[in-house]
């Protein structure tokens, strides 16, 4: 059996890897000339650990390659995941113009029986939409099957996720591609979960509003432990220690960002609006989200009263640590209200500084991003901690409060214990504690 993997952004590349490694042939084919030039050299156009070693692994093995040719992949393969991606349109609306595009090909170049997975977040019944358009387009009386196989990936924990899944999540509408996909992920049979399509497509958009929902929620609970002597850590350890709610995101902070959770969200609002049926529940999970950035800034306003020439350091840039992605993370808007109000910012995080510079670049002494930690915190006025990465843990406390000009830190993520930071003299402002 030949697997193609259509689309090798985040979700296919992992995707495309890890199939590989668990002993299928792959092909991986993608728009981008530079990604797939790239990958065929065993170079990973992301940063994910562990999978750019099992990149190279499978290349060398023989049994994963990559190509510029979207039709031949096509033509060559049994099953194919689609792994395009689905942007956010202004209404909040996934955009499908290219899981429409990639279906219009299959169809063109339906030469065999095929099994075509959607893979990418999509919204309920876009595995009907596909199995039309290419039903629609197709020349002869190639057969195929949709199945929807979503994915559960986190970004910087991809690969053992992949490898270690606590659900294989598989909607087929018939038994030959139920067989095609159980014998695909046979090494997970343990895991596995056969649905129909809609109801796999469902248990996606499910899944990660609801995990949406618990980060809003235990936020919601953090501005109230601010307005009294509770402790939002110890508030959540006691909610996560009844196993029907369990301790996991349940992390007070910032608020959640990257490329799934707020688009997802809004994604599930726009079906609820399109199917009729009025979901509140998530625009308040959303309004809950979008709210803290700014009381995270009122309280750096409160630290600092005038932002105005105050030298501010700024810990984490990417939307949470192990990952070089800033898509929606809380350190962009951040940074604009701090710039709009006239700070001198000095921005370090260990891997997303690339990503960063592309969209607010380097402009000293207004903005300067700098080697270390150390460095950034050289005469700050305060330091925010907006990513929790380990580095920062273990930062150096004594030696960054005798680098800066006032030790106050305003701490977005909780990483430090307050009576430890108190007693080392600095000023100490964080979420949901005292
Ligand atoms: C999320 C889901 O966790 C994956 O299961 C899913 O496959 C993926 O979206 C997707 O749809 O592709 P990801 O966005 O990579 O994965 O990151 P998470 O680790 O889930 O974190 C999302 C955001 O929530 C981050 O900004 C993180 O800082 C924040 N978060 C997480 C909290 O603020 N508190 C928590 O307790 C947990």
């Amino acid at each position: 059996m030949k697997i193609g993997v259509i689309g090798t952004g985040y979700v296919g590349m992992v995707t495309a890897v890890c199939l590989a490694d668990l002993g299928h042939d792959v092909i991986g084919t993608d728009i981008d000339k530079e990604k797939i030039d790239k990958a065929s050299q065993g170079i990973c156009h992301i940063y994910e650990p562990g999978l750019e070693p099992l990149l190279q692994k499978n290349l060398e093995k023989g049994n994963l390659s990559f190509s510029h040719d979207l039709e031949e992949t096509i033509r060559a393969s049994d099953v194919l995941f689609v792994c395009v991606n689905t942007p956010q349109r202004e209404d909040g609306s996934a955009d499908m113009c290219y899981v429409e595009s990639t279906s219009r090909s299959i169809a063109e170049n339906l030469n065999k029986y095929k099994v075509v997975v959607e893979k990418s977040t999509v919204p309920v019944k876009t595995s009907m939409w596909i199995k039309r358009t290419i039903s629609l387009y197709k020349k002869g009386g190639g057969e195929f099957d949709v199945a929807s196989n979503p994915e559960f990936l986190r970004e910087g924990t991809a690969v053992a996720d992949f490898m270690h899944p606590d659900r294989v999540i598989i909607g087929v509408e018939t038994k030959r591609a139920e067989d095609v996909l159980v014998k695909i992920y046979d090494t997970f049979k343990d895991k596995i979960l056969v649905t129909n399509i809609d109801t796999a497509e469902l248990i996606k958009h499910a899944s990660n509003s609801f995990l949406a929902l618990k980060i809003s929620y235990i936020n919601l609970m953090a501005e109230l432990c601010e307005k009294t002597d509770a402790d939002v850590e110890l508030v959540a350890k006691g909610m996560g220690l009844d196993e029907r709610i369990g301790e996991r995101f349940l992390r007070a902070g910032l608020g959640y960002g990257g490329s799934c959770f707020p688009k997802d969200v809004r994604a599930l609002i726009k079906i609820g609006e399109d199917l009729g049926v009025d979901l509140a529940l998530l625009k308040e999970v959303d309004r809950i989200n979008t709210s803290r950035i700014q009381s995270y800034i009122a309280k750096v306003k409160k630290a600092l009263w005038i932002i105005k020439d105050k030298k501010v350091a700024v810990l984490g840039l990417a939307f949470k640590p192990e990952t070089d992605d800033i898509r929606n993370a809380p350190s962009i808007a951040l940074i604009e209200e701090l710039q709009n109000e006239g700070a001198f910012l000095r921005l370090y995080d260990p891997e997303a500084m690339d990503n960063m510079r592309s969209i607010t670049p380097e402009d000293p002494p207004k903005i300067v991003y700098t080697e270390n930690p150390y460095d950034a915190v050289k005469d700050a006025n305060a330091v925010l901690i907006v990513t929790e990465w380990e580095e920062f843990r273990f930062i150096d406390l004594p030696k960054v409060k005798d680098l800066m000009a006032n030790p106050i830190i305003i701490d977005g993520r909780n990483v430090f214990d307050p009576e430890e930071v108190r007693n080392l003299g600095f000023e100490y402002y964080s979420v949901g504690r005292q």
